[in-house]
Formats: C-alpha cells, sequence, structure tokens
C-alpha cells in the first residue's frame, strides 16, 4: 500500500502541518495528541474494519471524517474464526507439533480429538462478520444462537438475552462484535464461568472485549474447556501461562490477513483518500 500511496499522493511519515490525510492501520490508529500535531487534517483513513485505537469523538470535534474497510475483510475473517474452531476440537496445532516433535513414531498415536459437528454455537455481535460465522457454522451446528443489544430482524437464529444467558447455551462461543470502550470486558468471569469447563471461546475480535486474566484464570483452573484466540489485550504479547497450555490455539491476529484481502483493503484506503482529495463522497465513512 505505500508503494500506492508514495505514487499518488505527496506522502509524508511524521504529523505536522500540511497533512491533510492521515493513512493508519487498525492496531496504530491516531490518538488526540497525534490529530492536534496535524492542524489541516480533515482524513483520517483506518486500513481495517475496526477503528477503536482511533480517537474518533477527538475527530469528529475537529470536523475531520474518519474511514474504514468494512466488508471486504469479512469472509476471511470469518474463515478464521472457523479455522480456530476447528483447531481447537480437532486438536490441529497439537498434532502438526506431535508429527514434527517426533512423537508420533516414539510413542504411537497421541490423545482423541472432539467432536465440533453437532455443537450448540454462540456468536456474540451478530454484524457482518457475527453473520458470516454463522452462515459457516450452519451445515455443522447442532444449534445456533447470538446476541446483540440490538436483535437481528429475520435472523434464523435464537435470540439470547445478553451475553451470560449466550454462554450458558452454548458450547461454543464467538466474539465478533467491536472493541473500544463500549465493549470492553464484556466477556468476563461470569460469561466465562456460564461458557464452563466443556466450553470453548473464540475471540477474533479484539482483545479488550475479553477480561483477558480473567480468561487465562479460568483456563488454568479448568472452569474454561478451551480457547482460539486471533487477539490478545495487548499486542504482540501474549500471556505467558497461555503459550504452555495444549488446550489453547494462538494466531498473531492475522482474521484478515490474506494477500487478496489485503490487497482490497488497500485499495478501499486508497479510493477513501483519493475521494477525498477530489472532493467527492467517501467510500466507506465511519457513521
Ligand atoms: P459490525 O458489522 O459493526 O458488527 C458488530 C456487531 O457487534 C453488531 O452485531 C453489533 O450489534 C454488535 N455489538 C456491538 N456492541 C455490542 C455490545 N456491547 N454487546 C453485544 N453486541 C454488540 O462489525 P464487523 O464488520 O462484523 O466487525 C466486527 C469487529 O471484528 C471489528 O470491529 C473488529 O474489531 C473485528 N475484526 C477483527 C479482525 C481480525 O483480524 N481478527 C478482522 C476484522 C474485524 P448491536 O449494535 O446491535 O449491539
Ligand atoms: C482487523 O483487526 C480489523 O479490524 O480490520
Amino acid at each position: 500500500m505505500l508503494d500506492d500511496l508514495q505514487s499518488r499522493f505527496d506522502l509524508r511519515t511524521a504529523p505536522g502541518p500540511g497533512i491533510r490525510a492521515a493513512v493508519t492501520g487498525g492496531a496504530e490508529g491516531i490518538d488526540a495528541a497525534t490529530i492536534d500535531r496535524c492542524p489541516d487534517l480533515a482524513l483520517i483513513a483506518v486500513c481495517a474494519v475496526g477503528y477503536d485505537k482511533v480517537d474518533v469523538a477527538h475527530a469528529r470535534a475537529r470536523g475531520i471524517a474518519v474511514t474504514n474497510t468494512p466488508d471486504v475483510l469479512t469472509e476471511d475473517t470469518a474463515d478464521t474464526a472457523i479455522a480456530l474452531m476447528f483447531a481447537v476440537y480437532r486438536r490441529v496445532a497439537l498434532y502438526d507439533r506431535y508429527v514434527r516433535d517426533g512423537r508420533w513414531e516414539k510413542e504411537g498415536p497421541p490423545p482423541l480429538a472432539r467432536k465440533l459437528t453437532g455443537r450448540r454455537i454462540g456468536i456474540l455481535g451478530l454484524g457482518r462478520i457475527g453473520s458470516a460465522i454463522a452462515k459457516r457454522c450452519a451445515p455443522f451446528a447442532g444449534e445456533i444462537a447470538y446476541h446483540s443489544r440490538t436483535p437481528v430482524p429475520g435472523a434464523p437464529y435464537r435470540y439470547a438475552a445478553d451475553t451470560v444467558a449466550l454462554a450458558a447455551g452454548v458450547d461454543v462461543l464467538v466474539v465478533a462484535t467491536p472493541g473500544g470502550k463500549g465493549t470492553a470486558g464484556l466477556v468476563d468471569r461470569a460469561v466465562l464461568d456460564a461458557l464452563g469447563p466443556d466450553g470453548t471461546l473464540i475471540n477474533i475480535a479484539r482483545g479488550s472485549v475479553v477480561d483477558e486474566d480473567a480468561l487465562v484464570a479460568a483456563l488454568a483452573e479448568g472452569r474454561l474447556g478451551a480457547a482460539g484466540l486471533d487477539v490478545f489485550a495487548h499486542e504482540p504479547h501474549v500471556p505467558e501461562t497461555l503459550l504452555a497450555m495444549e488446550n489453547v490455539v494462538l494466531l498473531p491476529h492475522q482474521g484478515s490477513a490474506t494477500v487478496e484481502t489485503r490487497k482490497a483493503m488497500a485499495d478501499l484506503v486508497i479510493a477513501n483518500v483519493e475521494a477525498f482529495f477530489a472532493g467527492k463522497p467517501l467510500l466507506t465513512p465511519v457513521e
């Protein structure tokens, strides 16, 4: 994306006067102080759908527009959630390590995995990505339930009134909400205990949505069965305790990270910046 930006625009890499548009990633975002170091800023284009690291309220107060990259990454992120589910239940990463470590030859077959087909799956946040995950689960799930603050009209899944109720009625809880203040710690000890010792947590949303200390404790104490995590509270740091757990699959925030989708995201960022400089309507403004 850097080359494309460089060939089209006068690119600067440090904040300062004269900068009218800023491009940032979801993990980096942009804070109020950096925004204020750019007195001429009028657009922040985020190369991610999640903009929880952007101080949107401050940008709005300064009259700065914000864009993100919805839709183009939905399918790949949903695929990542499904990959994590299967990796946890069918022990894909563990078995791979078992073969590479020569344990198959030395010790014979490893312990059995668990069946995913027929499990009850709960989606926390039935938005674009949550819906794509639910669609993928439909052919193999026993039941699909969801919770979001507003029930989705026409959704063919059972609605749970809150997050604890959702967790209590499913085997797998998939977190697919945005991050930020509104969802911080939404998946807390009570939710994890409701999911229980046979339950699995999948998080492809943001680390901030899950109380990470409570998650580590629940796994360590056997109050939660397993987890598949693409995101963490303090990326790229992953709690040491998780690294040693065989019932946990860990990914380095790769939800949308395919060559095809990263290109589509970069194209959308550039299209937004071009529209801005051409005085045309932005393609995907954050409402
Ligand atoms: P979206 O379409 O806006 O969906 C978000 C869903 O979360 C909505 O159903 C919303 O419904 C629900 N929600 C919001 N606040 C909630 C709350 N407090 N309690 C319960 N539900 C709540 O967004 P999306 O495109 O699906 O993306 C979702 C998030 O996935 C992004 O914001 C990003 O953080 C994350 N993501 C991660 C990766 C990765 O690489 N791992 C990739 C892409 C996206 P209501 O408003 O009705 O509550
Ligand atoms: C990735 O995490 C995104 O929000 O697009």
